[in-house]
């Protein structure tokens, strides 16, 4: 069992999940998206991730949106590739909120529920 970070990531990164990761199995990437991914072999299921992200990126493996089943592989093709980040620091330029975030879905007609957590 692994969290995954999705498209919601993309462009916003907001990187408030990397620093309380008890594992840090966080990598940042480039290319070809600007955002984090979770090693899934090193995650360890805990959740507390989902729990801080402002833009609700982050899901358990088996309840990911349909839209975005394909991060599954996606984080694990991704992750050795990127730097290990430990420390949040700002989110990137034109950071979408939420909102923002939810509303491009309706947009593109994708069907995106939110994760399932204790907040
Ligand atoms: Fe780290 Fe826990 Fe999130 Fe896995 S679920 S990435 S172990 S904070
Ligand atoms: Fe991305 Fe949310 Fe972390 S936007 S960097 S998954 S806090």
């Amino acid at each position: 069992m692994t969290w995954v970070v999705t498209e919601r990531c993309n462009d916003c990164r907001y990187t408030d999940c990397v620093s309380v990761c008890p594992v840090d199995c966080f990598y940042e990437i480039t290319e070809p998206y600007r955002m984090v991914v979770i090693d899934p072999d090193t995650c360890v299921d805990c959740a507390v991730c989902e729990t801080v992200c402002p833009a609700h990126a982050i899901y358990r493996d088996i309840e990911l949106p349909e839209p975005y089943k394909q991060w599954l592989d996606l984080n694990r093709e991704l992750s050795p590739n990127g730097q290990n980040i430990t420390e949040t620091k700002g989110p990137l330029p034109g950071a979408l909120s939420l909102e923002q975030i939810q509303q491009r879905e309706r947009e593109q007609d994708l069907v995106v529920h939110e994760p399932k957590v204790d907040r």
